[in-house]
């Protein structure tokens, strides 16, 4: 794709081209495979190399008005746009996705169209991949759990009791990156669509410290709910619960022995906010941007001894965003963090 500090670059050497050298470098850019337009000051355009014709369909464009060229109605109304700030979006052309960006030089407005349908394709395509392969791993893995729990309950031997008792803990790990990989690409599937409730926030997160009491009984953490009894939040219940779930087992593992876990709830304006905030190891200034991006993990040696896979903050990214939310966090190293999520009203 194209960079777009080169394409600007490009232009400021545009302008220092010798007259005779100009119409070399136009038949040049007849060449590309990427459109350009450039648009004068009185909305004239004043080029259009063969790549944008093709496209867009303009047919002798050079010396018109751009509204008398310019059909697609959402390219005209980021043309039409009076602010003189680049420009970066996504359209459609003929089934087609394309990425323009307005570059403003000298009064003129410079668009570049770039396809970027292959890469669209390469994306979806990964994703079903990963999506396909991860059902497929479900059932014979959890075949295997159940098949090595069975004989690990049955077996006397203290040796071989040891190997299983590895084999489960490796084979649980590979069961829970399953159900998040497929988890993610339910949420990132076209057809998963929210189905929001109002859910009684108190309760439903005293039943989700019962699921997760025996990792914070392990350090002896204490889980506090200071969510007022009445409080209503309207949202997606089986996504809230992935999320609430992700973010409470986060502050119970990387919390110290005999720290506090506490979940918050208010409203501010016209959100929900619930904060999930603990007494743990903290996370790293220069880490903060990283922990949503998929399989990150802060520290890996230090991470290694306490399981996961990284994609957890991934997924609590993903919901956070399907409703249209705001997700926050703030941390001190060997102090804490707070997880903060707005979810609209
Ligand atoms: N409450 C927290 N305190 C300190 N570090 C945290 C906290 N929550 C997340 N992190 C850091 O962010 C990283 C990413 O978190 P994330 O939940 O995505 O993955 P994970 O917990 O490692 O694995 P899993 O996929 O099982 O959730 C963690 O590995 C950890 O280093
Ligand atoms: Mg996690």
């Amino acid at each position: 794709m194209c960079n777009s500090k080169t394409l600007g670059e490009n232009m400021e050497t545009i302008k220092k081209i010798k007259k005779d050298d100009l119409n070399t470098f136009l038949k040049f850019l007849d060449f590309l495979n990427e459109g350009i337009i450039v648009i004068g000051e009185d909305k004239i355009i004043l080029y259009v190399n063969k790549y944008a014709e093709k496209v867009l369909n303009i047919k002798e464009g050079e010396g018109k008005h751009f509204s008398d060229v310019i059909k697609n109605n959402y390219l005209y109304s980021i043309i039409s746009h009076e602010y003189e700030k680049d420009i970066q979006e996504e359209i459609i052309i003929d089934d087609k996705k394309f990425l323009v960006k307005i570059y403003h030089i000298d009064g003129k407005k410079f668009v570049h169209l770039t396809d970027i349908t292959p890469f669209e394709l390469y994306k979806q395509a990964k994703k079903d991949f990963v999506a396909n392969v991860s059902h497929e791993l479900k059932t014979p893995i959890a075949v295997l759990k159940g098949v090595i729990e069975t004989l690990e309950a049955e077996e006397k031997d203290k040796g071989k009791k040891k190997f299983l008792k590895i084999a489960e803990k490796r084979v649980n790990q590979m069961n829970s990156l399953i159900n998040d990989l497929l988890i993610i690409a339910r949420l990132e599937s076209k057809e998963d669509k929210l189905i929001k409730t109002k859910i009684k926030l108190k309760g439903f997160v005293n039943s989700i410290f019962e699921d997760l009491n025996p990792i914070a009984e392990e350090k002896n953490v204490k889980l506090i709910n200071n969510i007022p009894e009445n409080f209503v939040l309207y949202a997606d219940e089986n996504k809230i619960s992935i999320l609430l779930k992700n973010l409470i087992e986060n502050a119970i593992k990387y919390n110290k022995v005999n720290g506090l876990v506490k979940v918050k709830a208010f409203k501010e304006k016209r959100y929900s906010v619930i904060e999930v905030e603990d007494t743990g190891i903290g996370i790293p200034k220069e880490a903060l941007p990283l922990i949503f991006e998929r399989f990150y993990r802060v520290d890996k040696s230090r991470s290694r001894n306490i399981g996961g896979t990284g994609l957890g903050l991934s997924i609590v990214k993903h919901i956070v965003e399907a409703h249209k939310g705001k997700l926050e966090v703030e941390s001190q190293i060997n102090k804490g963090s707070l997880f903060r999520i707005k979810i609209p009203n």
